[in-house]
């Protein structure tokens, strides 16, 4: 018994919805074999050229599974392979796509007797080996798909699954480290109120804009007062960025999760493959090496 689960790439806060938004892509995505064993337990093994722990307990895909078998009476055994296509660390949900992916492949191999919600809720437990914070802005739409609301975590998990209209994301990957956990520090712990009124009514705007459809809404909606000026030191050239990806005709974006990526939505394939290079050339000015990304949610 034996799944394959291709597991996308998401992302998360959209500029103002630090943890509570996030959208899937259509590419790329992390391929993943999970296997039925007889052996009780969980093994796992990258077939791809990262180094990343294959310990259960330190890989996040192991401690998503390792959090679905505990609710699991029968002794039951899983042989985990990994591909990542999402490269480690690039902002676009890497570690979130292996936690979200094992869980779904295991649930199809046990009948899919867990609901969404739970396999969220499993997944969560591989986003804290990777940045010791339970955010499920990039499991949801890895998980639901589309464009996703994590209404609460507490006291239980509520996320919105909601249509999102067509849409080309351009994504830079400069390959300067940020460590989500690292970006998380940098954070306020408080928020002026008027400060925090502007945010929730981008929030409602940019909501707004998904369902309706309505491109010039989503591009007003989309700034964050909170949280990326506190980011902004660790993404250079990020203003740079924007600046050139809107004159290219972007609809407007920020960063990708907590970085290093920048993310810029886009009404059309054309337009993004523009701004996609509009934004590699502010990193190939500053001499730091960058991959970039254009593919539709
Ligand atoms: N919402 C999270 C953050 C995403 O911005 O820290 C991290 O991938």
């Amino acid at each position: 018994d034996s799944v394959l689960v291709h597991s996308p790439a998401t992302l998360s806060n959209l500029g103002c919805g630090f943890d509570v938004l996030g959208l899937a892509l259509a590419a790329p995505y992390d391929t993943i074999r999970v296997t039925r064993a007889a052996e009780p337990g969980v093994r796992i093994r990258h077939l791809d050229s990262y180094s990343l722990p294959t310990e259960p307990a330190r890989n996040v895909a192991g401690m998503a599974l390792l959090a679905l078998l505990k609710e699991v009476p029968e002794p039951v055994g899983f042989d985990v392979e990994i591909t990542k296509g999402i490269k480690p660390g690039s902002g676009v949900g890497s570690s979130a796509a292996s936690a979200a992916g094992v869980v779904v492949g295991a649930n199809a191999l046990l009948g899919n007797r867990f609901t969404n919600l739970q396999l969220v809720d499993f997944a969560m437990a591989g986003e804290v080996v990777a940045c010791g914070a339970r955010h499920a802005d990039n499991i949801a739409p890895a998980i639901f798909g589309g464009f996703t609301v994590v209404r609460a975590l507490e006291p239980a998990l509520d996320i919105l699954a909601l249509p999102a209209p067509p849409l080309w994301v351009a994504v830079v990957h400069p390959q300067i480290e940020v460590k989500t956990s690292d970006s998380r520090k940098v954070l306020p712990t408080e928020v002026p109120l008027g400060l925090a009124v502007r945010q929730w009514a981008n929030v409602a705007g940019l909501v707004a804009g998904f369902l309706t459809a309505d491109y010039a809404l989503i591009g007003r909606s989309l700034d964050d007062y909170i949280v990326e000026p506190a980011r902004l030191a660790l993404i250079p050239g990020l203003a740079e960025a924007r600046k050139r990806a809107l004159a290219a005709g972007a609809i407007g974006g920020g960063i990708s999760g907590s970085g290093p990526s920048i993310f810029m939505l886009n009404e059309t394939e054309t337009v993004a493959q523009a701004v996609g290079e509009a934004l590699g050339s502010v990193f190939a000015e500053m001499g730091i090496e960058f991959n970039v990304y254009v593919g539709s949610v």
